[in-house]
């Protein structure tokens, strides 16, 4: 692994105080996020239902981070154009919630977007092989998606290198991405294992410290997950 190679942190505004959604978004853009996550829940796919593209649009002004939207949302190619004409820049799809995954792929990228495959955690890599040279990210999750807060799931560490060693076999520069339990005292483990951007949703927003408090944390975990060797 190159000592270089520079950790993504992806705020999830799950956990955010929706009542200040617009201060919230600017302070994790501040405290150097590098992306804004985006769980959009339908109810289905998902047990919650959080929002949609009205809270999409209404963030875009607000920042000028790219939007990835997280889309737990059996069909979500019903709604691609919608979250484009939002603002969105990145569209994740869950391997499990279409019926055409590849389809899906090359729908969102003729959209202007970057598409993204998230597995959940019962889910094997080897249903995502065939789409890794097409796709711009592979997500990991590492809880079972649906509710922030939640502990990272240890097997999932495996997993995660496995995923690495698959984008690397295929020669894919695609983004390694892990979502869920991640906080400042797993994530060099994480990074380690292969990951290059991390979502963290109540690590960054919570009641104990400071939005920007939380990102150096996290940064400065991050920046203790090399292998100097
Ligand atoms: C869970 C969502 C996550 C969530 C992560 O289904 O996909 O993005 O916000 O929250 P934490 O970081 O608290 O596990
Ligand atoms: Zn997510």
């Amino acid at each position: 692994m190159e000592s270089d190679r520079r950790v993504k942190i992806a705020p999830s505004i799950l956990s955010a105080d929706f009542a200040r959604l617009g201060e919230q978004v600017a302070e994790a853009e501040q405290a150097g996020a590098d992306c804004l996550h985006i769980d959009v829940m339908d109810g289905q796919f998902v047990p919650p239902i959080t929002f949609g593209p009205v809270i999409v649009e209404a963030i875009r002004p607000k920042t000028s981070l790219p939007l990835e939207i997280h889309m737990m949302v059996i069909s979500p190619e019903n709604h691609f154009r919608q979250l484009k004409d939002a603002g969105a820049d990145r569209l994740i799809i869950h391997e499990e919630a279409t019926a055409h995954l590849h389809l899906s792929v090359g729908q969102i990228r003729e959209l202007g977007m970057e598409p993204g495959v998230a597995v959940n955690p019962g889910t094997s890599l080897s249903l995502v092989e065939e789409v890794v040279s097409e796709i711009d990210l592979l997500l990991i999750m590492t809880v079972n998606p649906g509710w922030g807060g939640q502990p990272f799931i240890p097997s999932m560490l495996d997993k995660v290198s496995r995923a690495r060693a698959c984008l690397d076999r295929a020669e894919s520069s695609a983004t390694l991405e892990v979502d869920g339990g991640i906080k400042s005292d797993n994530a060099a483990s994480v990074v380690r294992a292969g990951a290059d951007q991390l979502v963290a949703g109540s690590a960054v927003y919570n009641d104990s410290v400071s939005v920007a408090e939380a990102m150096g944390q996290l940064r400065s975990a991050v920046s203790c997950g090399y292998d100097p060797k």
